[in-house]
């Protein structure tokens, strides 16, 4: 097999075309309105009303910040349990917040916080639960509801990678507390950058948009210490236009993986998530676990691809459990036997909707050709 001359990156993030961001550009010159709740970012806010079907949302200019924002709006206090096979951010917002982060296991089957291990982990410190839906793979969102309605614990999900996926024909916005949408460039529906959360308390909307604009109440100064977290009109045109196109991007991707599952099913040491029926995934990610039977290990695959010129990511390791910039921190850990055991075996392969048929064809086959 001839190696291929340009690189295939694990992703690449969707563009409309020119001609319409240029075209919705001539309205931000016209209004000098660049930032500060403008006419393009309210628009947004209230098409993604409608399209995730939720009645309360807000923007920001990222999910970090999102997500760090939710956690100051509830006040929580003492611990919060999460999963270790996150991104970063996840765990970051936790620790950022003078928080205890309470590292939890997952389930070997959907990579998400096991519930069946979240309740020895609860103490009277325990204030929430920070669940995600990794890889856009929704979390088992029944079990944790019942889980926090028994002690009364908040949950707030980490939708970041999950955004247009429904559980049983419902928008996966409307579950939890507040849940966390990113629209980072990378994310199957971008804004460049940026936020939203959905939450079902409408009296958070008010602390929320105070706490993204440094706290500020017209007339009265900062009421709250809050940050500048507010995402501005050139994300909200670029969010406004992806919109009409990103159901397209995945279709795309729904087809890729098709052909993933389909061409890699017979590779001994190869597996992947299957899907249930009554999920609309979003095809975010391709994960597939890397297993002794498999000739290389997953290290070693990562290694053998790049010379093959396919840039595939170790999501997720190190594990957050394991971070260096923990090391002086508090946190807690349960037996995390399934997030160290899939930490060492994970692997993303390329996926977006630009990447050719020809191309997965070259990366299975690269993959095949290394099984043996
Ligand atoms: C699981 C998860 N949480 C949080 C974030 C942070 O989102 P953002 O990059 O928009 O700040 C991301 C994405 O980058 C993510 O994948």
């Amino acid at each position: 097999m001839s190696r291929i001359k340009e690189s295939i990156l694990v992703t690449k993030p969707f563009l409309p075309p020119i001609e319409e961001y240029y075209e919705a550009m001539k309205d931000i010159w016209s209004s000098k309105w660049l930032t500060n709740n403008g006419p393009k970012h309210k628009k947004f806010e209230r098409c993604l009303e409608d399209h995730l079907e939720v009645d309360n949302l807000s923007l920001f200019v990222n999910g970090t910040l999102a997500l760090d924002l939710a956690i100051k709006a509830l006040d929580l206090d003492g611990e919060v349990i999460t999963t270790p096979f996150t991104f970063a951010a996840t765990s970051h917002v936790i620790v950022s917040n003078g928080l205890i982060p309470v590292f939890c296991d997952i389930e070997l089957n959907t990579f998400n916080i096991d519930p069946e291990k979240i309740e020895s982990l609860i103490t009277e410190k325990t204030s929430a639960i920070l669940a995600v839906h990794i890889f856009g793979n929704p979390a088992n969102v029944q079990k944790i509801e019942e889980i926090a309605n028994k002690y009364n614990l908040k949950v707030i999900y980490d939708a970041a990678q999950a955004f247009g996926v429904e559980i049983n024909g419902e928008s996966i916005a409307n579950f939890g507390y507040i849940s966390m949408f990113s629209l980072h460039a990378t994310k199957v529906f971008n804004s460049i950058e940026g936020g939203v959360l959905t939450y079902k308390d409408v009296s958070l909307k008010e602390k929320l948009e105070l706490l993204r604009n440094f706290g500020y109440c017209k007339g009265k100064g900062p009421q709250l210490v809050g940050t500048n977290a507010k995402m501005n009109e050139f994300q909200a045109i670029m969010g406004l236009l992806n919109l009409n196109y990103y159901q397209q991007e995945i279709e795309k991707r729904k087809d890729i993986a098709k052909q993933y599952r389909e061409k890699l099913k017979d590779i001994s040491g190869i597996s992947y998530l299957k899907e249930q029926d009554n999920i609309k995934y979003n095809y975010a990610y391709f994960p597939i676990i890397v297993t002794d039977e498999f000739h290389f290990s997953r290290d070693e695959l990562f290694e053998k691809l790049i010379k093959n010129n396919i840039y595939t990511k170790k999501y997720y390791t190190p594990l957050c459990s394991n971070y260096d910039s923990y090391r002086d921190k508090d946190i807690l850990k349960g037996h995390l036997t399934n997030a160290n055991f899939l930490a060492d075996r994970v692997l993303s392969l390329p996926i977006y909707g630009d990447l050719t048929n020809q191309e997965v064809d070259y990366i299975c086959n690269c993959i095949f050709d290394l099984s043996s």
